[in-house]
């Protein structure tokens, strides 16, 4: 795996420009297995399934789930259709939203004729331009790290991590992940605390596989670790992504990002969120009362999947029987706990005020999610 590398696209046009290949990160870190989409309904499941994950890779998936449904029928109806299906695959990431809209406002001009090619080539436009904001919010990063570094005197720089914002969240680079590969690239002294994220276990399956093949020192810890690292000065920085940002700089992000937040905010730890624009959900003011949580299957906390000493990959149940349990997959950390964004354009503070000096084009009220 090298910096920004084809061979780990999560997402890209095959058999001709005709379907959509996917890597299913159900398999993962077990296997690593690609998967066709050809039809809308395949996208939509992907998405519900979490095949495919992480807010920009949500957006992207749905972008090339319009394009397959125009293959299907590119009636003006057979757009609408596309757009309801897979508008209620997942409800947190705001990026899903702004790809939809994307599309439509694209497509809904053009001859019926003529949208599939034209939406192919616009998912494929706005997954180029996902990474070329991942590798700028890598730049942008990398000076946080390497202040870092100098205050660490040649010791290994410690970042906490939460869940997966790495490449595979995204097309490629990742948000939360770009600044690191760029540090660990540029010889600097770096390792990573892995939050396992219950109950999916994105860090401990996703990010720490990522990490592992990118040959960035890293150690999974369980969730409720974090805390007494930073009591104990061994996180310099915490870097997490995002999935909806208000424009007052509220944070959705997976369940447990606030927790890890406030043990930052206690021990004086600075805790930025890395976010592409498409993050930011302009029409929204307060994260905690306004944000849609997802909440997902209780299947997903009572059982859970590994590789038995066979070598096969077994799922096992681990709550008493007829427990009940309820599993909500993100939450929000209000502005205040937060230190600074790290956007494509620069780092700002998380308040409108910053999040306006880098995107004043928003400035006026109630606009649409930017995407
Ligand atoms: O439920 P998931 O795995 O889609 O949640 C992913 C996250 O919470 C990520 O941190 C977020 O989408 C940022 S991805 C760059």
């Amino acid at each position: 795996m090298t910096l920004a590398d084809p061979a780990w696209r999560t997402i890209r046009p095959t058999e001709g420009g005709l379907a959509v290949e996917i890597i299913d990160q159900t398999e993962l870190p077990f296997r690593l297995v690609r998967r066709v989409l050809r039809t809308l309904e395949q996208a939509a499941e992907a998405i519900v399934t979490m095949r495919v994950r992480g807010a920009p890779l949500i957006g992207a998936t749905a972008a090339y789930g319009v394009a397959l449904a125009m293959r299907e029928d590119s009636s003006d109806a057979g757009l609408q259709r596309a757009r309801a299906c897979l508008a209620q695959t997942r409800p947190t990431a705001v990026n899903l939203q702004g790809a939809l809209d994307r599309m439509v406002r694209v497509l809904a001009p053009l001859a019926p004729s003529a949208r599939f090619d034209a939406a192919m080539a616009e998912a494929g436009r706005l997954c180029e331009e996902d990474v070329a904001i991942c590798r700028r919010i890598g730049e942008h990063g990398l000076g946080l790290i390497e202040a870092a570094a100098r205050r660490r005197a040649g010791a290994p720089v410690q970042i906490l991590t939460h869940c997966n914002a790495g490449r595979l969240a995204c097309i490629d680079w990742g948000t939360a992940t770009a600044p690191i590969y760029l540090a660990h690239a540029r010889g600097i002294p770096l390792h990573v605390w892995v939050d396992e994220t219950r109950p999916r276990n994105q860090g401990a399956a996703i990010t720490a596989f990522e990490l592992g093949h990118a040959g960035v020192p890293h150690t999974v810890i369980a969730d409720n670790v974090g805390g007494h690292l930073m009591q104990h000065g061994e996180v310099d920085l915490c870097l997490v992504g995002a999935d909806r940002v208000t424009r007052r700089g509220d944070v959705a992000n997976k369940i447990g990002t606030y927790l890890k937040a406030l043990a930052a905010f206690d021990n004086g730890v600075p805790f930025y969120v890395a976010l592409p624009s498409t993050t930011v959900d302009w029409t929204l003011e307060d994260g905690v009362r306004e944000i849609p949580i997802e909440r997902r299957d209780g299947a997903e906390l009572t059982h859970i999947r590994g590789v038995g000493a066979d070598g096969r990959i077994h799922e096992v149940r681990i709550v008493p029987e007829g427990s009940p349990a309820a599993n909500w997959a993100f939450d929000v950390t209000p502005a205040r706990y937060i230190t600074g964004f790290v956007t494509e354009r620069g780092v700002c503070e998380a308040s409108e005020s910053g999040l306006l000096r880098l995107f004043p084009e928003h400035a006026g009220r109630g606009g649409a999610a930017s995407g």
